[in-house]
């Protein structure tokens, strides 16, 4: 595979099938690895600096997380109000800065773009932790570990992604790292929400089965995994139409009873309503064990970057 030292990482469309498996395949090994462990020494020295302009509990702290997990330090700046860039400065001089001090970064931005506008800044790698509407690769790259870990395979699955698929960065990077692997697609939102023509007609042109609809429980009874995800408020320009289309899919234990079959249910998180709490104990719910597996892709990631695996 193309080695990942001293790589960006800014899109799931930057990664070959080999790419993948190998990064599942280093995740898997920290994953026994760090049993009993704790730590596995291998970035002593290096810094991971966190920049995080729009708000994040999974991916700032898994980062967090498998950096010290593999030894390495952490600094943060923090809220933006209490950064510099509350007094007007650009991403790219920010970037700039923090370069001065860390070996790699990890940014979240509001502005699609913004992770490739970063990395053009600097000399050191940086990682998408989430741009706007645009991507979240280290996020497809976990979900994709958990479909396989959860289903023993990533082979003629068809999976059903639900919710709000305009605006979201995680089902964007998801859909390019499972086209490599000929899985067939099921896109479920209200019409508002749609998946970007331009993502759905690219899929069809690779030869993958995608079908739109805005049913889910006929989506469900075709699917392995159901991909939920939220219907994001903060990307409504309308809040009215939020208010029409929020609670559009939801799935509960009577919902699930109901399908008469075992599926497995996976979700970036956060959640707000659309898969309730009784659902926590079925056992093809995956959303916690899912957010577990990104400290070992994130750890996957960061040594592969610094050359260490
Ligand atoms: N999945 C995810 O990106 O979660 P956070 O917004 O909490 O980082």
């Amino acid at each position: 595979m193309a080695t990942l030292k001293g790589k960006d990482i800014l899109h799931g469309n930057q990664f070959t099938k080999k790419d993948i498996e190998a990064i599942m395949k280093v995740a898997s090994q920290f994953e026994k690895e760090l049993k009993g462990k704790g730590v596995v020494p291998l970035l002593k020295g290096k810094l991971l600096a966190t920049l995080f302009y729009e708000p994040s509990t999974r991916t700032r702290l898994s980062f967090e997380t498998a950096m010290q997990r593999l030894g390495g330090g952490v600094i943060g700046m923090g809220p933006v109000e209490g950064s510099s860039v509350a007094k007007g400065e650009t991403l790219a001089d920010t970037c700039r800065t923090v370069a001065q001090y860390a070996d790699v970064i990890v940014l979240r931005h509001p502005k699609t773009g913004s992770a490739k506008e970063a990395a053009d800044a600097v000399d050191i790698p940086v990682l998408n932790g989430g741009d706007g509407t645009g991507q979240h690769p280290t996020q497809a790259l976990l979900d994709v570990y958990t479909i396989h870990k959860e289903m023993k395979t990533l082979k003629n699955l068809t999976i059903a992604m639900v919710g709000d698929l305009k605006n979201g960065r995680t089902v964007h990077a998801l859909v390019e790292v499972l086209s490599l692997f000929n899985c067939n697609l099921y896109f479920v939102s209200p019409g508002v929400l749609r998946m970007p023509e331009e993502v759905t007609s690219a899929l069809r042109q690779k030869g993958i089965k995608v079908e739109e609809t805005e049913d889910l429980r006929k989506a469900a009874l075709e699917s392995d995994v159901i991909y939920m995800t939220r219907i994001q408020k903060e990307r409504f320009a309308d809040l009215a139409e939020y208010e029409r289309v929020k609670g559009s899919y939801i799935i509960d234990a009577a919902f699930l009873k109901d399908l008469g079959k075992k599926i497995t249910i996976l979700h970036p998180l956060p959640r707000v309503n659309e898969i309730h709490p009784d659902v926590d104990d079925y056992p093809g719910a995956a959303y916690f064990r899912q957010m577990r597996n990104g400290v070992f892709i994130r750890m996957a990631l960061l040594a592969m970057i610094f050359g260490k695996r």
